[in-house]
Order: structure tokens, then C-alpha cells, then sequence
């Protein structure tokens, strides 16, 4: 089933036909100068261990150690794909542990306080307020506008180019946030089904590279002989601000550069299949430097290294792409090429769409986006559904608000 299948022949919900829809086309609607983007700060870290359990520190924080020659190696990734250890995909986790993360560090929230009942009397000044302890104070909101994973902002920033995969989210207004969490599409679902292992080994080929080039804080040089596990992951959580929209976001990391002297220092991992013809360098450019660099300006890494393959799983190159030249290298590579002006112009617009469609704050409501190339964007509301109430009752209930 297609995407617009999907879409055509869902259950619509009896408000629907009254939602309004957001354009996602023509391109020339994004065409607009650059919105105001802040550079995105850190806030926090966290890391998932080999069990995929949350630790509130960087201890999986990997270095970044390159071959002696990155232009001449070779790195079989194919190595060792019997003894890797794979993520339990059928484990949603939603945000959750971007929730976690955010309940251990209600610190990092300027948030707008109140006394909790019984700590205070009334008519009590705010400076009055600051000077008890914090355990005495409740939340009113995180005084944040949007919160969600990274890879979401880097879809809904690809979706004016977008010709192949569509998109689903839901989003929940929750004591004045919204909370954003994609959503597999039902073509998803299918081509995952229908997965050949062939397929599924290529998917393994990227873990694999990770481990060539990168190496644990305290070990010297990277460990290939160790099994590949990836409910390993080690995530930033950034704060920033678009236009009128403060967003917090939490991106998984591949590793960071320790020689590099300034800014941010995280780097991210990539591979792809070694580059033949001009006509798999123009693909290159249009497919996939959109996503690099999407995903990569979105959290401030400056930095993305590919390691080149080829049919067989076997890296002969690694190359440096700094994501600052990746819309120039596209501009002169192709006709038409995407720009980010017109990425961040409808990411803008959609988070306008979200704040003006979804005033009921209620945490049992979800309203599901969903958009297939060609189409608008449309959404349902969802009310007490539990296929699209992700937000965790120990959330909801945090005795901090
Ligand atoms: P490659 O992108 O080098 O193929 P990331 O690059 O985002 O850190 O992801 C690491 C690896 O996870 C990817 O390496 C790929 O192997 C796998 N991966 C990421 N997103 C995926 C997706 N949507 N489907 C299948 N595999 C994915
Ligand atoms: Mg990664
Ligand atoms: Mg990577």
C-alpha cells in the first residue's frame, strides 16, 4: 500500500473534514530569505548502554580516531555481522527517554514558577519565591514551545524535496509544550516487513564503520573485534529558536573529534557507496548531502565523514564533508538544487501551522500529521487513543509540576 492509500483509506475521524491543510508545494511558496535560526547551545547529555538503559552522563561517548592514511584503507564491514547485538525494534520508545532526561535536569528550564500549594503564603514576591528551596517550587511549563528528537526536524526540513517517503507525527499540547513524535507510515511498516537479509545486513554496514573509527574515551585505538550493538547511543540535547518558536531537541551522536580546538566538537559518521559516475554524484548531492547536512546543521555539527564503500562491504576512502559547503557543492553539482532557505521556510511554517490548529491543552489528545509526496500535510485530532498517547503517565505526572 502507497502512502496515499494509506492516507485515502484511514478511518477519518468526523472533525477532520474541517481541518485545514498545510501546503507543502510549490517550492516557490519557501522562497523567502533565511528565517531567524539560533545557534543551537547543548543543555544536556545522556547515554543508552549495551541494554539500552539510560544513564543521566557521556559515558558512551566515543572518539573519533581516523586511519593513519583516510585516503588508502580498508574496512570490511561485513566483519563480525554474525555476533552484532540488535536493537529490539518492536520496543517503541517514543521520547521517553528524552523525558527522562529532561525530569533529571528541570535545572536547564528557566521555568515560570509557582509556590507549591501549602509551601507559601500568599502575595509572596518573586524574589521572596528564588530564595526557597527549589524542592518547594512547582512547574507551571518548561517555557518551551517544541520538544522532540532531531531526526523528526530533519524530515520535516527535507519535505519539500522529499519524492519517495512520506512522513507521519503526532503532537500533543501538554502544559503549554508541544511534544512532537514521529510516527512509522504504513509504507514503512510494509517495506520493513518485506526486508531481505540482504538488506538487512547493508543497514548493519553503517554500525559496523562506526566501530573502525571510532574508540572508547578510555581505550587507545578502536576495538574491532567486540560484537557491534546498537542499543548503544550517546545523545546531546540542544535548546534553540526559530522565528518565533523555541524549540528543545535531543539528537543521538556519533562521536566527537578531540583535536578539534573550537566549537562544537561532535562529528557525524556516514557511509555511502563509492561514487563512479557524474550521474551518481549528481544522486549524491540531491538525496543525500540534503539529509546530511539537514541533520547535521540542525544540532551545530560542523563536520560529517563518509566512508566510501563498495558492493561488498568494504570501505577504500573516508572523506570530509563540512556541512557548512554542503548546499554550495550541491549548487554547483546540479539544476535545481535544494536550498536551505526553503527547508528551514517550511519547518517555520509548519511550526506555525501546529501552534495555531492545536490550542486544547490536554494530554490525552494527539493530532496526527501525516503527508506523502505531492500531497498537503493534513491532521486528525485523536482523542484518548492510545496508539497516539505517547506521553508516559510518569511524565504527566511528574509531582514537579
Ligand atoms: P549509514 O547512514 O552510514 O548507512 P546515522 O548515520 O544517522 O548515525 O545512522 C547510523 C546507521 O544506522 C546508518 O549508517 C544506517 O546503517 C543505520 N540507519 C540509520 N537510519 C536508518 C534507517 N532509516 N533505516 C535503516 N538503517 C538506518
Ligand atoms: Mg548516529
Ligand atoms: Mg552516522
Amino acid at each position: 500500500m502507497t502512502m496515499e492509500q494509506s492516507v485515502g483509506s484511514h478511518k477519518r475521524h468526523s472533525t477532520e473534514s474541517a481541518s485545514p491543510a498545510l501546503k507543502t508545494s510549490p517550492l516557490y511558496r519557501f522562497e523567502k530569505s533565511f528565517p531567524y535560526f539560533r545557534e543551537p547551545g547543548e543543555i544536556g547529555t545522556f547515554s543508552l548502554d549495551a541494554d539500552r538503559q539510560f544513564h543521566n552522563d557521556k559515558r558512551q561517548l566515543k572518539s573519533y580516531f581516523p586511519p593513519k592514511d583516510p585516503g588508502h584503507c580498508r574496512f570490511d564491514l561485513k566483519h563480525g555481522y554474525e555476533i552484532m547485538i540488535h536493537k529490539d525494534e518492536s520496543v517503541k520508545e517514543y521520547l521517553h527517554t528524552l523525558l527522562q532526561w529532561i525530569m533529571e535536569s528541570r535545572d536547564r528550564f528557566v521555568v515560570k514558577k509557582t509556590p507549591s500549594k501549602g509551601s507559601c503564603s500568599s502575595g509572596m514576591t518573586e524574589d521572596a519565591v528564588k530564595t526557597k528551596s527549589s524542592d518547594d517550587l512547582k512547574f507551571q511549563s518548561l517555557s518551551t514551545d517544541f520538544v522532540c528528537w532531531r531526526g523528526l526536524l530533519t524530515k520535516l526540513l527535507c519535505v519539500p524535496y522529499e519524492k519517495r517517503d512520506g512522513l507521519m507525527l503526532a503532537v500533543i499540547k501538554f502544559r503549554g509544550t508541544y511534544y512532537m513524535c514521529e510516527f512509522e507510515t504504513e509504507s514503512k511498516k510494509l517495506e520493513k516487513q518485506q526486508t531481505t537479509p540482504r538488506q538487512e545486513q547493508m543497514c548493519a554496514w553503517g554500525f559496523k564503520f562506526e566501530q573502525y573509527v571510532v574508540a572508547d574515551k578510555s581505550s587507545e585505538r578502536p576495538d574491532t573485534s567486540k560484537p557491534v550493538n546498537t542499543n548503544e547511543g550517546f545523545c546531546t540535547i540542544v535548546r534553540s529558536r526559530l522565528e518565533s518558536h523555541s524549540l528543545v531537541f535531543g539528537a543521538e551522536v556519533d562521536c566527537e573529534d578531540p583535536w578539534r580546538k573550537q566549537g562544537n566538537k561532535y562529528v557525524e559518521l556516514k557511509t555511502s557507496r563509492l561514487i563512479d559516475t557524474q550521474r551518481q554524484h549528481e544522486n549524491f548531492c540531491r538525496f543525500k548531502l540534503i539529509k546530511w547536512w539537514a541533520q547535521s546543521f540542525l544540532v551545530g555539527i560542523p563536520v560529517v565523514i563518509c566512508g566510501f564503500r563498495d558492493d561488498n562491504g568494504v570501505v577504500h576512502c573516508l572523506q570530509n564533508y563540512p556541512v557548512k559547503e554542503m548546499p554550495a557543492l550541491t549548487k554547483d553539482s546540479i539544476r535545481q538544487p535544494w536550498k536551505p532557505n526553503v527547508c528551514f521556510n517550511f519547518l517555520k511554517d509548519f511550526l506555525d501551522f501546529v501552534k495555531s490548529n492545536i490550542t486544547e491543552d490536554n494530554e490525552r489528545c494527539a493530532h496526527v500529521f501525516r503527508w506523502g509526496p505531492g500531497k498537503d500535510m493534513t491532521y486528525e485530532r485523536r482523542d484518548n487513543d492510545e496508539e497516539f498517547n505517547f506521553l508516559p503517565q510518569w511524565f504527566v505526572s511528574w509531582d514537579a509540576w
